[in-house]
């Protein structure tokens, strides 16, 4: 530690994950997660339970990054926080909490947008791990969204293809809640997919123009050959779950894999980043890593917990507008709709 280090208090709270993170520097001395199991029971997130869990979890989970940091309140030099987008009530619990402490400690405040975060993410300094150069692509896939954005330094991005309706990790839950697989269904798919043969069955891939994305017409293709099979013969899930899961993937990653490689021939940019839950998915790594064989590409993949909705990567962008002194004010408020 030395005297010009910057400790930055770093807080996510846009979906259903409660999230603090203590930052020094670039790097993270702690980084806590409180997931809200409370929505497992609805098949999805629901907002209002998510902004009621939000305010029962933040003060434990502010405390337990502290603490795990080793860190003293008094010691921060800002407080970064999730404007926006999310759930307005869920970024209300954080936006309110990191106002009222900036206020109380007298110390800067800095707003960060979330999907610029997951992107930025790739930029916290860890060991072993090297980051992208500009310009790359990143493409952020999970659960709330499905973007892929050219990247020409950390505060100059822009957005060249995202979904038109559903996120990729929700075609994911949304096929394996049709197979009767318990929420979010994506890692189970996965898991199944593995034992599976991903040519069994096929679905359609949808056409889009440009880089966009559409998921929604997938999900119903899925649902009606499911229907119709069980028709035919009402243990058919049973009896084909791991091809059904694995030619369900099989089609997400070839759509995934469809745009991404347009997006890098009409850019000329091969240098692609993803972040998001399904970032995890096995299908996309693998493709990615074949990418990187069979075309030269270079792929970069941030460690899980700094993929997944976390206050890591909300600190590190706080970071890098310390270093710029871009600091807001107590009467900011959050953003449920925020551009890049
Ligand atoms: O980033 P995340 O934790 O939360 C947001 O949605 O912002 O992403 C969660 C999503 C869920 O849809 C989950 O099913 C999906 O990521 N996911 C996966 C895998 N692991 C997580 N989807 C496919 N394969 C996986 N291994
Ligand atoms: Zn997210």
């Amino acid at each position: 530690m030395n005297s010009q280090d910057i400790f930055i208090l770093a807080i996510e709270s846009s979906c259903d994950d409660t999230s603090a993170a203590v930052m020094c520097n670039d790097k993270v001395l702690s980084n806590v997660v409180a997931n809200q199991a409370i929505h497992e029971a609805y098949g999805g997130v629901v907002p209002e339970l998510a902004s009621r869990a939000h305010q029962q979890n933040i003060v434990p989970v502010v405390h337990q990054a502290l603490a795990k940091a080793n860190i003293d309140k008094n010691q921060l030099s800002a407080i970064a926080f999730t404007r926006g987008p999310g759930l307005m009530g869920s970024l209300l619990v954080g936006t309110s909490f990191a106002k009222s402490l900036s206020l109380g400690l007298n110390i800067p405040l800095i707003e960060v947008n979330h999907m610029q975060a997951h992107i930025l993410a790739h930029f916290i300094n860890e060991e072993n791990t090297a980051k992208p150069e500009f310009p790359f692509l990143a493409v952020t896939i999970s659960g709330g969204h499905t973007q892929i954005v050219k990247v020409d330094d950390h505060f100059n991005m822009e957005i060249i293809g995202e979904t038109l309706d559903d996120a990729v990790g929700e075609a994911f839950d949304k096929s394996a809640k049709i197979l009767g697989l318990p929420y979010p269904g994506g890692p189970l798919i996965d898991r199944n997919a593995a034992l599976g043969n991903p040519k069994a069955f096929e679905f359609p891939i949808p056409k889009v123009r440009g880089l966009n994305f559409s998921f929604s017409g997938f999900k119903t293709s899925v649902l009606y050959f499911v229907e119709k099979a069980l028709k035919e013969d009402p243990d058919f899930i049973e009896k084909h779950m791991n091809d059904i899961c694995a030619s369900v993937q099989d089609t997400i990653v070839r759509i995934l894999m469809q745009k991404i490689k347009k997006a890098v021939k009409e850019t000329g940019i091969r240098t692609v980043a993803i972040g998001g839950g399904v970032s995890a998915n096995s299908g996309i790594r693998k493709a990615l890593e074949d990418a990187e064989k069979d075309w030269g590409w270079k792929t970069f993949i941030p460690k899980f917990e700094y993929t997944t909705d976390n206050a890591a990567m909300i600190g590190i962008v706080g970071y890098l507008k310390y270093l710029e002194k871009d600091f807001t004010d107590e009467t900011i408020s959050a953003k449920a709709r925020f551009a890049l």
